[in-house]
C-alpha cells in the first residue's frame, strides 16, 4: 500500500528535487508572474478583439501548441513503473558489474513495458510481441537491458529493421490497420524473409497476448557479454522470469477486453501497484565459455535462435521488485530514453548483427525524439553516477560547467576531468580478436530458418497449438491478397504440414504440397557441428 512504500532510494531522492506540487498555490505565469484571470483573454472593449499584449494568452496558447512530441517510432504504447534490483549472490566470478556482487545493494529501476505496431493510443490486449525495457541506476551508471517477452527476434540484421517496421505498421495508402498483425504487407514481409518464421510461431501463439505485464517472461534476445576483473568474458543471455507465472489471455478475451478497457495492462499493473501487490520478475542468466562458441548446430550470434535450455540452463541470479508508480507519465515514461548501448563495466557486446545495429538507431532516435543531445539530462534519465565530462550546450542544457576549459587534454588544469583506469572503474571493451574480409554475408547456420520453429511447434500442447492454428487462420485470413496467403501456406509447411494445411482450409487457398522436414522443405543445419551440453557453470 502506497504507506508500505520504503524509503527513498538514490534514484527517487533524485527525482524529488524536479518534483512540483501546484494545489493551492497562487496561479502563476512561467515567468512567475502572479496570474489574477484565468478565463477571458484580454480585450479592447468587452466584445472588441483579443490584445496581443496578453502575454499570459500568447504564454499558455503558445506552450499548449508545442505540447506534443513524437511518439517513439515503434514501441510507442507503453507503461513506466519504477523499482529496485537485487542480486542473490556475487557474479564475481564472471562479471565485475558491481551491480551483480552485493546481495545487500538494492539498485533502483525503472521499468517500461510496450506493446511494438500500435500508436501510442492503441489498445494494451492486441496481438503483438511486448517491449520489456529496464534501466538500472547503478552507481557505476545505467545498464539498460531493451528486451521483449518473445526470446527471439524477427530478423537477423539490423539493415531490415526500417523494412519490417515499414511492413508490420498501417499500411501507408490508409493507415489501415492501426494494431494488427492481420494485413498484407505484414505477412507479405514474413512470407519473403523466412528468417521471421521462428518468431513468428511465438507471435501466433498465446505468448503474444498476455494476461498481464506482471505475468510475461523478459528475454535480453541478443547474446551480451559478461566479463570478469581478470579481462576474462563468457557469453551471456538474459532473462526475466515473473514470480506470479507465465499467463495469456484467449483470443477471445483479448479481442472483448481491447474494446471495454484498452487500457487494461496498464490498469492492472497501476492497480497492483498502488494495493502493494508488488510484480516480482527474477533474473536469469544463460552462460557458455568463449571456447564454446562453435559447439552449437545453430550460431550463437543469430537472434532468431534461442539458447535450449536444456543444453545451458537458465541460474536465477538475481530479483526485480516493481513498487513505485510514477508521478506522471509524460516526465517519466514517455521522456524514458532506454539504449541497448547503455552498458556498465562487466557487460559487454557480441558481434551479433541485430545487436550491432542497435546500437546505432536508439541514441539516433532520441535525438529527434527528445530534442536535441541533452536528453540525458531529464530527471528519468539521469544515472545516479556522477557525470563529468567535456561535452558542452546544444538545446535545452541544464548542467551549468564551471571552469574555463572544456577540452582534453589541457595544462590549464582547473577543469580537466580524466579518463581513469580499469582498477578505477574506466570502461574497457573486451579485446575479442577479430580478422576477416569485409562482405555483406553470415554464417551458414543463418540460413537455417526452420529448426527451431519446429522445435517451438513440437513442444506446444495439443490445446495450445490449435490456438496457433486459430490465430494463422484470423490473421492471414484478414489478408486481401491469394498470392500472399499461398505464400504464407507454404513457407509454414516447412514447419509443420498440418499447420500448413489447417490454415491453408481456415484461409481458403491450396493445402501445400511439401512436407515439412522433407530435403525441399529449405532446411539447412549447420556445419554438421555436434550439438555439446555446456557444461554447468
Ligand atoms: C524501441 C530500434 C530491435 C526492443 C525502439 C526504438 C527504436 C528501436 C528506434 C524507439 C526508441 C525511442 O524512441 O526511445 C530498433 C532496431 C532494432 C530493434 C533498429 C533492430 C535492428 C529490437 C529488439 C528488441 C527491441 C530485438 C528486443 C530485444 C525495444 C524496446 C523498445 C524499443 C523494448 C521500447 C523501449 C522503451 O520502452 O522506451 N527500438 N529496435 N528492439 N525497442 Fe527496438
Amino acid at each position: 500500500k502506497k504507506g508500505q512504500q520504503p524509503h527513498k532510494d538514490m534514484k527517487d531522492s533524485q527525482l524529488e528535487e524536479f518534483r512540483v506540487s501546484d494545489a493551492g498555490e497562487p496561479m502563476t505565469t512561467n515567468q512567475g508572474v502572479r496570474i489574477s484571470e484565468d478565463e477571458h483573454s484580454l480585450k479592447a472593449g468587452a466584445r472588441g478583439p483579443t490584445l496581443m499584449e496578453d502575454f499570459h494568452f500568447r504564454e499558455k496558447l503558445t506552450h499548449f501548441d508545442h505540447e506534443r512530441i513524437p511518439e517513439r517510432v515503434v514501441h510507442a504504447r507503453g507503461f513506466g513503473v519504477h523499482g529496485y534490483f537485487q542480486v542473490y549472490k556475487p557474479m564475481t566470478k564472471y562479471t565485475k558489474a558491481k551491480f551483480l556482487q552485493d546481495p545487500s545493494i538494492k539498485t533502483p529501476v525503472f521499468v517500461r513495458f510496450s506493446t511494438v505496431a500500435g500508436s501510442r493510443g492503441s489498445a494494451d490486449t492486441v496481438r503483438d510481441a511486448r517491449g520489456f525495457a529496464t534501466k538500472f541506476y547503478t552507481e557505476d551508471g545505467n545498464f539498460d537491458l531493451v528486451g521483449n517477452n518473445i526470446p527471439v527476434f524477427f530478423i537477423q540484421d539490423a539493415l531490415k529493421f526500417p523494412d519490417l517496421v515499414h511492413a508490420f505498421k498501417p499500411e501507408p495508402h490508409n493507415e489501415m490497420p492501426q494494431a494488427s498483425t492481420a494485413h498484407d504487407t505484414h505477412w507479405d514481409f514474413i512470407a519473403n524473409n523466412t528468417e521471421s518464421a521462428h518468431m513468428v510461431m511465438w507471435t501466433m501463439s498465446d505468448r503474444a497476448i498476455p494476461r498481464s505485464y506482471r505475468m510475461m517472461e523478459g528475454f535480453g534476445v541478443h547474446t551480451f557479454r559478461f566479463v570478469n576483473d581478470k579481462g576474462e568474458a563468457h557469453f551471456v543471455k538474459f532473462h526475466w522470469k515473473p514470480l506470479l507465472g507465465v499467463h495469456s489471455l484467449v483470443w477471445d478475451e483479448a479481442q472483448k477486453i481491447a474494446g471495454k478497457d484498452p487500457d487494461f495492462h496498464r490498469r492492472d499493473l497501476w492497480e497492483a501497484i498502488e494495493t502493494g501487490n508488488y510484480p516480482e520478475f527474477e533474473f536469469g542468466v544463460q552462460m557458455i565459455r568463449e571456447d564454446e562458441e562453435f559447439n552449437f548446430d545453430f550460431d550463437i550470434l543469430d537472434p532468431t535462435k534461442i539458447w535450449p535450455e536444456e543444453l545451458i540452463p537458465v541460474q536465477r541470479i538475481g530479483k526485480m521488485t516493481l513498487n513505485r508508480n510514477v508521478d506522471n507519465v509524460f516526465a517519466e515514461t514517455e521522456q524514458a530514453a532506454f539504449h541497448v548501448g547503455n552498458v556498465v563495466p562487466g557487460i559487454d557486446f557480441s558481434n551479433d548483427p541485430l545487436l550491432q545495429g542497435r546500437l546505432f538507431s536508439y541514441t539516433d532516435t532520441q535525438l529527434i525524439r527528445l530534442g536535441g543531445p541533452n536528453f540525458h539530462e531529464i530527471p528519468i534519465n539521469r544515472p545516479v553516477a556522477e557525470v563529468h565530462n567535456n561535452q558542452r550546450e546544444g538545446y535545452h542544457r541544464m548542467t551549468i560547467n564551471r571552469g574555463q576549459t572544456s577540452y582534453h587534454k589541457n595544462s590549464l588544469g582547473n577543469n580537466d576531468p580524466r579518463p581513469v583506469s580499469q582498477l578505477d572503474g574506466g570502461y574497457a571493451h573486451y579485446q575479442e580478436k577479430v580478422e576477416g574480409r569485409k562482405v555483406r554475408a553470415r554464417s551458414d547456420s543463418f540460413k537455417d530458418h526452420y529448426t527451431q520453429a519446429k522445435l517451438f511447434w513440437n513442444s506446444m500442447s495439443d490445446v495450445e497449438k490449435q490456438h496457433i492454428i486459430k490465430a494463422f487462420r484470423f490473421e492471414v485470413g484478414k489478408v486481401r491478397s491469394k498470392s500472399v496467403q499461398q505464400q504464407v501456406v507454404d513457407m509454414f509447411a516447412n514447419v509443420d504440414l498440418t499447420l500448413a494445411e489447417e490454415i491453408a482450409l481456415g484461409v481458403g487457398v491450396t493445402p501445400p504440397k511439401a512436407k515439412a522436414g522433407d530435403e525441399a522443405s529449405g532446411t539447412t543445419m549447420a556445419g554438421g557441428a555436434e550439438t555439446k551440453a555446456s557444461p554447468a557453470l
